[in-house]
């Protein structure tokens, strides 16, 4: 591998919306390190796009394997300059309040797996490159609402980690963002009933992505931008009346 490219690693790839984001970063010469459990289809993704191994090269990772990240970490070919955790797990809160494997699958996939393989990134105080680390986080964790609060928690937990790693990272000048986004239209809603108004394209959230500012959270529409505002100033006596 080159190592003049600089490096996006993408944890959890196969995601609609980091599939959305890798030939956004490769056309501003990034090289993606692709990281899943589903390497085959990544290869194969790679092979349609016609990317060459310079640009985007695929690599195991299983965010729950926690026991394995730092050998991970330490095999990488080149060191990250950008950092982007993508991994999802959504089970229907009715089914995950009667079946603890499914609740701790999206504890371990959205949070215990996210600080597992974020903290080792975060204290290589040798990898000079690092520059920005991204969370895909969702307006689920904003409030907790009766109709998905184990899934919910679990990303309030991980945007709060987000929020503290950014203030840790501030002095050696490492952005941390989170993309707290609606419904996106991607295999975890595919089957889902949801509001047609209000879903966004796994397109336009990888734009939002590859944008990252300084701003520590990012809402992705405008739509939802104001969702977001309400549900944080909502009374408690009124959330407690949504689903
Ligand atoms: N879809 C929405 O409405 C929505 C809304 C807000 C936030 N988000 C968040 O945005 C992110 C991307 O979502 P998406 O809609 O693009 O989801 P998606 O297409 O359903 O992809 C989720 C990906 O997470 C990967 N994953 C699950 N468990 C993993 C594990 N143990 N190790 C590594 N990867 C794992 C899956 O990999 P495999 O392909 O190997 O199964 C899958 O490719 C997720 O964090 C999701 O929670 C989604």
């Amino acid at each position: 591998m080159n190592s003049i490219s600089p490096i996006v690693l993408m944890l959890g790839a196969n995601a609609d919306v980091a599939k959305a984001a890798i030939p956004l970063y490769i056309s501003k010469e990034y090289t993606v390190i692709a990281a899943s459990r589903s390497t085959e289809e990544l290869k194969a993704f790679a092979k349609d796009k016609q990317f060459t191994a310079q640009q985007m090269m695929v690599l195991y990772f299983d965010a729950t394997d926690f026991n394995t990240h730092q050998n991970f970490y330490d095999s990488l070919p080149a060191k990250p300059h950008i950092v982007i955790y993508a991994a999802g797990f959504l089970k229907n809160n009715e089914e995950a309040l009667r079946n603890w494997e499914d609740s701790f699958n999206m504890m371990k996939v959205h949070y215990c797996g996210a600080v597992s393989i974020l903290n080792i990134i975060a204290m290589d105080d040798a990898n000079q490159n690092l520059e920005r680390i991204i969370g895909l986080s969702s307006l689920s964790g904003v409030r907790g609402r009766k109709s998905n609060f184990i899934y919910g928690s679990t990303k309030s937990a991980f945007t709060q980690y987000l929020a503290g790693l950014r203030q840790y990272l501030f002095s050696r000048n490492i952005q941390v963002n989170v993309i707290v986004a609606g419904y996106i239209r991607s295999k975890m809603t595919a089957g889902l009933n949801l509001p047609e108004s209000l879903m966004l394209e796994p397109s336009f959230i990888a734009k939002a992505v590859i944008n990252a500012g300084r701003s520590f959270v990012i809402v992705p529409g405008f739509k939802w931008k104001m969702i977001y505002y309400i549900l944080r100033l909502m009374p408690e006596r009124l959330a407690a009346k949504l689903p």
